[in-house]
């Protein structure tokens, strides 16, 4: 279910995906935000700027849900990307703020759009930060079903800052080496680390 201020815009891009998937994919379906904000994991992917003004109204819907935060605050001015300062420290952490009582999870920061779409295998690290074990562990499971993207348990959300600000430090390395950067850690077990 794809969300949108539109349910015309959700729906367009909707269709968009599913011939990107091909025959015998899941549907995919378009629709204003409010009901896709009742998908029992909801992703928000917005930028930081929109975060709060999106999810406030939203909030009461948001209960109870597991709330995917993927929001890198940053600015891009004439010397590159930049780190902005959050109040709270992060933007997962604004996240969880907004919306009192969901089970906020941050992941996917590190992983460009363009990869996710793009006809080349993938082959990154993702981590996954949240205060709630279990909600962190289905968002391990769902990225893990990506294929070539591991999901690793980063442990508590606080973790977010950190994943946060490694994006435009990464996008500074693309422009340095004229490259498009993912994120690999070494020294993990092979398959996929499973969280101890
Ligand atoms: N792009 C990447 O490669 C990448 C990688 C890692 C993390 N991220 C993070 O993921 C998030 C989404 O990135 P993106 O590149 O997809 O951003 P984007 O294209 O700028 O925006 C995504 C969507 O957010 C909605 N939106 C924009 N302003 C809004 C507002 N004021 N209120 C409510 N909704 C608004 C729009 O959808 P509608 O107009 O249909 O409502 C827009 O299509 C960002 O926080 C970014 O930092 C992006």
């Amino acid at each position: 279910m794809v969300g949108s201020r539109d349910a015309d815009r959700a729906q367009a891009l909707a269709a968009e995906l599913a011939d990107l998937a091909g025959p015998g994919a899941a549907p995919i379906a378009g629709a204003a935000n409010p009901a896709a904000a009742e998908a029992p994991v909801v992703c928000v992917a917005v930028p930081y700027a929109a975060q709060a003004e999106l999810v406030v109204p939203l909030a009461p819907l948001l209960r109870g849900r597991i709330v995917v935060g993927t929001a890198v605050p940053m600015v891009v001015t004439g010397d590159g990307p930049s780190a902005v300062a959050v109040p709270q420290g992060s933007a997962a952490l604004a996240l969880a703020d907004s919306c009192p009582g969901a089970r906020v999870v941050a992941a996917l920061h590190t992983v460009s759009a363009r990869h996710l779409l793009g006809p080349a295998a993938l082959a990154e690290d993702v981590l996954v930060t949240s205060d709630d074990a279990e909600a962190r562990a289905v968002v391990v499971d769902l990225i893990a079903r990506i294929p070539g993207l591991r999901a690793l348990d980063a442990g508590p959300l606080a973790g977010a800052a950190a994943t946060e600000r490694l994006t435009p430090v990464l996008l500074r390395l693309n422009r340095r080496y004229r490259t498009e950067l993912g994120l690999r850690l070494s020294g993990l077990p092979d398959p996929a680390a499973a969280p101890r």
